[in-house]
């Protein structure tokens, strides 16, 4: 989904006893000989081209599981001073064009932070980051605020952000300053939340499907 939204450098925040993703973007020498030997010329073009260019795959450990926000920041010498995308792997989007590439279709024009969206359940906005909706057109939205996992009696709407970002790199300041927020995690959703009146926000309702695969049904 990266790679179809044009992004070529991909950084990895992920964990102890999580080596196995990164190998999975390794060469894969075995599977690459199995193939040779099958005569399975069009699985192994697809495998090679799939493989990254050196230097453009990396990673980080995030130590402690101290929140999203803190996730991100462990990426922020990676990054640097450009936008970046943020894809929260247990969102799975199927969708064509990739989600990400309908985001940034969106940025070209817009600018901004911009995140994927849609509407929940009014008793699931504990669940998510919630939107509070400026302008909508149906398709893009604007926000003046958002928060992070709001009962529903004080939820700004129902449009929530689903696991992808196009951000601007000032969020690293905010969230530099690891303040605790919802469930006593470093939020992204805060750390966005300082930038809105500087930066503008856009939420857009992609097309396509998502599986929250980090509920069992969703997987
Ligand atoms: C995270 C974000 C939340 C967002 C959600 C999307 O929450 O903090 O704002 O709506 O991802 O999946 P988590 O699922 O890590 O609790």
């Amino acid at each position: 989904e990266a790679r179809d939204a044009g992004i070529e450098e991909i950084f990895f925040v992920t964990g102890r006893g999580k080596t196995v993703l990164l190998d999975h973007f390794d060469q894969s020498f075995e599977l690459e000989q199995i193939l040779k030997e099958r005569g399975s010329e069009n699985n192994l073009t697809l495998v090679k081209n799939v493989m990254s260019k050196p230097g453009q795959i990396s990673s980080t450990r995030q130590q402690k599981p101290l929140g999203l926000g803190h996730a991100v920041w462990c990426a922020r010498h990676f990054v640097a001073n450009d936008p970046f995308a943020v894809l929260l792997a247990d969102d799975l989007i199927l969708s064509k064009p990739g989600c990400l590439k309908q985001m940034m279709d969106v940025y070209n024009k817009t600018g901004g932070n911009i995140v994927a969206s849609e509407e929940v359940l009014p008793e699931h906005t504990n669940r998510y980051g919630i939107l509070d909706v400026v302008e909508d057109d149906g398709v893009l939205v604007k926000a003046k605020g958002l928060v992070e996992k709001p009962e529903p009696d004080k939820a700004p709407s129902n449009l929530c952000i689903i696991g992808r970002y196009l951000l601007q790199p000032e969020v690293f300041d905010h969230l530099g300053k690891q303040e605790q927020g919802a469930g006593g995690e470093i939020q992204l959703t805060d750390a966005l939340a300082k930038t809105v009146k500087k930066i503008p926000f856009h939420g857009l309702r992609f097309e396509g499907t998502r599986f929250d695969c980090g509920s069992k049904l969703g997987f």
